[in-house]
């Protein structure tokens, strides 16, 4: 099979992104985000507010929380003892996709989708009716929220593709199936995007907290915002940063876009996330030696190629039917190359925010919560956002710490549940 050296060498040089370039993307980043506060049509931040603020670290009581926003769904029982304290009492996972079933495809419907979900949820309390359970939902897809417990699909992400689900509001859908399945019982009472969510579960330990992100099989950060409009207290805005359109694209990244569930939409999280880093690595594979077809090679695979040479040797026969060690040397670096590109675009993001949330001053030292497969699990990641800190904002940056959080969807569901339901 031709190897084509001349591309690789192109490829590699296109997949750098050096101090300029990201110091220049988290200024463009910025002034995306400022635009966008203002409700600039330049701006390609959505900027939503999530009507809910920081948590007090008091919020107490157990809840029923569902996390929706990947190939698994997750409902879970949490309790919450104030001071960042909590346990999950319950969890129960359950996958979208199966070899019998695919529940997030354009063939999908929308009542069976919300009725798998409801069952899940029944499984989670165990069938029981007789008690009422307050439920937090982590939705993570970009909605427009009228309340906190209101929210609209704008528009599917991460290749999710079910039909009559866009324009909705997702707990009605949600209310209506768990009433079809007997579940009076449970009442959403809270819908949150997942940036929000870990956002929350993090200040609830950690009060100086200000932003939250995800960096899985998606990427989007949120962040609080004091003065989100004249008027409106202090809210959490879900900013899509996956859609963050401003850096230039290289060759590869606009034929992924092209060909891709939506073209032309969430550029940014195209370029860094877990489910198109894997499609842009298959898609190169594919380029590279001029192979028929495109592998389907996830970020996972990614990781056990960079992780650990024999692996990578078995990874290259199943795609080629031979190796070499030159050439799984080379894969190995390409793939390293990709991930470097996305720690470095999503440092720059953050960077970005933390130029915001300083205004003219310093910059406060703070946590940023972070959750995802790929910020805990690919090698590179984690030492190249925090090089590229440094990198954009000097010293400055010794005052930021990223923590990594476990759970924080359904914890951040719980506390928004605990916020919303003390209401009622
Ligand atoms: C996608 C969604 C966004 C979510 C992110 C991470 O970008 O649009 O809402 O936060 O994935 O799951």
């Amino acid at each position: 099979m031709a190897w084509n050296e001349q591309l690789y060498r192109d490829i590699m040089d296109g997949l750098q992104v050096d101090k300029e370039f990201i110091t220049e993307a988290a200024g463009a980043f910025r002034w995306d985000l400022e635009q966008g506060l203002q409700g600039s049509e330049h701006s390609s931040l959505a900027m939503l507010p999530s009507y809910i603020g920081l948590p007090t670290g008091k919020e107490t009581g157990e809840y029923l929380t569902l996390d929706f926003g990947g190939s698994n769904v997750r409902a879970s029982l949490i309790r919450l003892s104030g001071n960042g304290k909590f346990a999950v009492s319950r969890q129960v996972r359950k996958s979208l996709v199966s070899e019998e079933y695919n529940l997030i495809c354009a063939e999908a419907t929308c009542e069976k989708l919300f009725d798998f979900l409801a069952q899940v949820i029944g499984e989670a309390i165990e069938g029981n009716q007789a008690q009422t359970y307050y439920l937090g939902h982590t939705f993570s897809f970009g909605s427009k929220q009228e309340d906190i417990n209101t929210a609209r699909l704008i528009k599917w992400a991460k290749e999710f593709a079910v039909p009559g689900v866009e324009g909705q509001d997702i707990n009605a859908l949600l209310t209506a199936a768990l009433n079809r399945a007997g579940l009076d019982n449970v009442k959403p009472v809270a819908i949150i995007n997942d940036t929000v969510a870990v956002l929350l579960a993090t200040a609830y330990s950690y009060p100086d907290t200000r932003i939250g992100s995800i960096y899985a099989t998606g990427h989007n950060t949120c962040y609080m915002e004091p003065m989100p409009d004249v008027g409106r207290p202090p809210c959490v805005l879900n900013m899509e940063s996956g859609g963050f359109s401003k850096l230039v694209p290289t060759k590869w990244d606009i034929e992924l876009d092209e060909a891709s569930e939506q073209p032309g939409r969430q550029r940014l999280e195209k370029m860094v996330s877990g489910r198109y880093m894997g499609m842009l690595y298959s898609q190169l594979i594919r380029e590279l030696f001029n192979l028929s077809t495109t592998p389907e090679l996830s970020a996972a695979d990614m990781s056990a190629i960079m992780g650990d040479e024999a692996e990578a040797a078995r990874i290259v026969i199943s795609l080629l039917g031979y190796t070499n060690s030159e050439i799984v040397e080379k894969l190995r670096e390409l793939a390293k190359a990709i991930t470097i590109r996305s720690a470095r675009l999503v440092a720059a993001t953050w960077a970005g925010t933390l130029w915001h949330l300083s205004g003219q001053g310093k910059i406060e030292p703070q946590h940023i919560a972070v959750d995802g497969s790929v910020y805990q699990l690919m090698p590179h990641v984690q030492e190249n956002v925090r090089r590229a800190l440094y990198e954009i904002l000097g010293d400055e940056a010794g005052g930021i710490e990223p923590v990594l959080v476990k759970d924080g969807s359904s914890v951040g569901a719980a506390i928004a549940a605990a916020v919303a339901s003390n209401g009622q």
